[in-house]
């Protein structure tokens, strides 16, 4: 007699215990679908309900929970997804289809957000594209006239573990994507687009945030690709493409006297078009005590940008509310590393630091910004630091 082995003798257990376990692991991510909760698919009927009963019912899960949006347009009012009583610690928003904010902006007025996620643990986005529609509100601001200040497009505030990967946010009102009081957030493979004269439609900023990363994404719009605000510690930029817009700018900063510094962000491998600045470090000329301290750019291509490398602590448009001070926000050790490509002005690197806390630790590493096949020129001010490699225009540290 042939003796069956442990694995043969027991295969139709594994079998069952395989099963039960494949069949609980689809019991155990439920799926809600918004067209199950009421919402319309024509872009038209405002679908607002029907996606704030999908996500109580995901929240409200013990288990992981997906909500799905599938193919189609749906319009949406201002929804705020809170998560502070949720039970689901892994909830996914699987977008297939486009979410449209209202064309007419004074159906959101005045009201901050458009889409909200605040106190949410454990959150992913996928795919899906966000329209804020914002054409009308952008002419409004740009004719003079009064107009609401319009919404911030996505924002996660006082959120943790959140992943956003696949998603096309475009023609916000204001901001595309906010990330607010955020701990552990990643961004991948997003597509930000807003005609380059749109106000205030900055792509993504990050404030009072740690451990923020943005990766593989392609950033254009009116205003700043990313803006780094106040109390912003380990965030990582890499592989981002910027333009049209304002550049990656660390800034506005020190308009608070009490102020939480930003440190330890990583820039790299980075193509900015056409775009305003390149990298720029802003801070008001107003006492704070505020700080920027160990930032690295690295593996930079300006293509015809104004100001590729500048510091300006010396902010302070109409001169107004900035009472002759120089900026209390103290810069230092700040790293530039092979950042390379042409400058649309003849000054390509600019140090315009605070003469009363001149910056420290700059340091300049194989520079080469040419300007129309003309020397480009570097000015410092109040600047310290040390260059070495190749430089291009010539060092003024
Ligand atoms: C985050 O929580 C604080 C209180 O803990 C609150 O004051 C603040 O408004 C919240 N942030 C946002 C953007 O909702
Ligand atoms: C600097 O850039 C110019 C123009 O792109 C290029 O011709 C030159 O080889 C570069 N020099 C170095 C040292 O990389």
């Amino acid at each position: 007699m042939i003796k069956m082995s442990f694995l043969e003798k027991n295969l139709p257990l594994f079998f069952t215990i395989f099963f039960l376990f494949f069949n609980s692991s689809i019991a155990a991510n439920a799926i809600y679908n918004i067209q199950n909760y009421g919402a319309k698919s024509n872009g038209k009927i405002d679908s607002s309900k029907a996606f704030l009963s999908a996500w109580s019912a995901a929240c409200a899960s013990t288990s992981p929970a997906t909500i799905y949006v599938p193919k189609g347009n749906y319009m949406l009012k201002n929804a705020y997804f809170q998560g502070e009583k949720c039970k689901s610690k892994a909830i996914t928003l699987r977008i297939d289809g486009a979410i449209l904010a209202p064309s007419d902006y004074n159906v959101i007025g005045n009201k901050e957000n458009w889409i909200k996620f605040d106190r949410v643990n454990g959150v992913s986005i996928i795919g899906g594209t966000l329209d804020g529609q914002g054409s009308s509100l952008w002419a409004c601001k740009n004719s003079g006239n009064n107009c609401p200040q319009g919404p911030m497009g996505l924002t996660f505030s006082n959120s943790s573990n959140i992943d956003i990967s696949g998603l096309t946010s475009k023609n916000s009102q204001m901001f595309h994507i906010l990330v607010d009081n955020c701990d552990n957030v990643k961004l991948q493979g997003v597509k930000v687009s807003a005609p380059g004269n749109s106000p205030n439609t900055d792509g993504i900023h990050v404030q009072y945030s740690s451990r923020v990363t943005i990766k593989n994404s392609r950033i254009g719009t009116g205003d700043d690709c990313i803006s780094i605000g106040p109390g912003t510690s380990n965030l990582w930029i890499e592989n981002i493409a910027c333009g049209p817009g304002h550049g990656i700018s660390i800034g506005s900063l020190g308009w608070e006297l009490q102020e939480p510094g930003v440190q330890d962000v990583t820039v790299k491998t980075v193509t900015f078009t056409g775009t305003q600045n390149g990298l720029r470090v802003k801070t008001w000329a107003r006492s704070s005590n505020g700080f920027v301290n160990n930032i690295l750019f690295q593996h930079i291509v300006m293509s015809n940008v104004q100001n590729p490398i500048i510091i300006d602590q010396n902010y302070c448009p109409n001169n107004e509310n900035c009472p002759h001070q120089g900026s209390g926000v103290k810069i230092s050790d700040i790293k530039y590393q092979d950042i390379h490509g042409t400058s649309a002005t003849e000054v390509a690197v600019k140090f315009e630091c605070s003469k009363k806390y001149p910056c420290s630790g700059i340091s300049l590493e194989d520079v080469n910004l040419s300007y129309r096949d003309q020397p480009s020129e570097a000015s410092c001010a109040n600047a310290g630091g040390r260059a070495s490699g190749f430089q291009k225009p010539n060092s003024c540290l």
